[in-house]
């Protein structure tokens, strides 16, 4: 049986795309990405599991000691159903050192999830994967953008910050979390979610950064709304 996503009520979204903001900000997001853009282990599989297993990671992590220990865990679970076939305090202990241990135990529940659910296939469907308990909106967004090619849209930390800052400028971004949801849906030039969105995640990383963002050499700033940051 299917549990039903945790789903909040959308709070009303008073936004205006401009129009020639947003082509100009795909253009140059995905013409930086094909220039600077990071050749990351994840980047090279569309296996869901892998994908998975990579965003969990990488949600606490940095992704220098994200890539060994990607390596290694897949090489012991190198399935889905290898995963929901060992012991939880196993896992927990292939994961270490990496820090915030809830996260191997979430990873190895959701596999057994997708075992008796699924047969161990992840589903692609938003509804289906954010009802397996420890899977939300962005690793959702994730899973279907990364593994399964949809223009899916994905708002963590970083994509807040680039997204609130080119484009509204103004007011608490932990306010203003469902109008960036509402716009990196948006701006998905049609059939290029994975590359926009993996772009987004590594001009975050390293442009628009929250301390000391590389303003000066930046492609947006013609007309961000925020440039240049001031330093603090
Ligand atoms: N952080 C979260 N997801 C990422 C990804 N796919 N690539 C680089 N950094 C990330």
């Amino acid at each position: 049986m299917t549990r039903p996503a945790k789903t909040k009520r959308p709070r009303s979204v008073r936004f205006t795309l401009d129009q020639q903001m947003k082509r100009r900000f795909q253009i140059r997001l995905l013409k930086w990405y094909d220039d600077h853009g990071r050749d990351l282990p994840w980047r090279r599989t569309l296996d869901p599991y892998k994908i998975l297993v990579s965003e969990v990671m990488l949600q606490q992590t940095q992704v220098e000691r994200v890539i060994p220990k990607y390596h290694e865990f897949l090489g012991k679970y190198p399935t889905l159903k290898d995963l929901a076939a060992s012991e939880p305090d196993d896992v927990r202990e292939a994961w270490y050192p990496l820090g915030y241990n809830i996260r191997p135990y979430r990873l190895h529940s959701i596999a057994c999830e997708t075992v008796t659910q699924y047969g161990g296939t992840l589903p692609r469907e938003d509804e289906q994967l954010q009802s397996l308990k420890g899977i939300g909106r962005y690793t959702a967004g994730a899973v279907r953008t990364f593994a399964f090619n949809e223009d899916a849209p994905i708002v963590d930390t970083n994509v807040m910050r680039v997204l609130h800052r080119v484009f509204l400028g103004k007011g608490d971004p932990r306010k203003q979390k469902s109008t960036v949801w509402v716009m990196a849906e948006a701006l998905i030039p049609k059939g290029k979610g994975y590359d926009f969105n993996q772009a987004l995640m590594d001009f975050g990383a390293s442009v628009c950064t929250a301390r000391k963002p590389a303003c000066p050499s930046c492609p947006m700033k013609t007309f961000c709304r925020t440039y240049p940051v001031e330093p603090h």
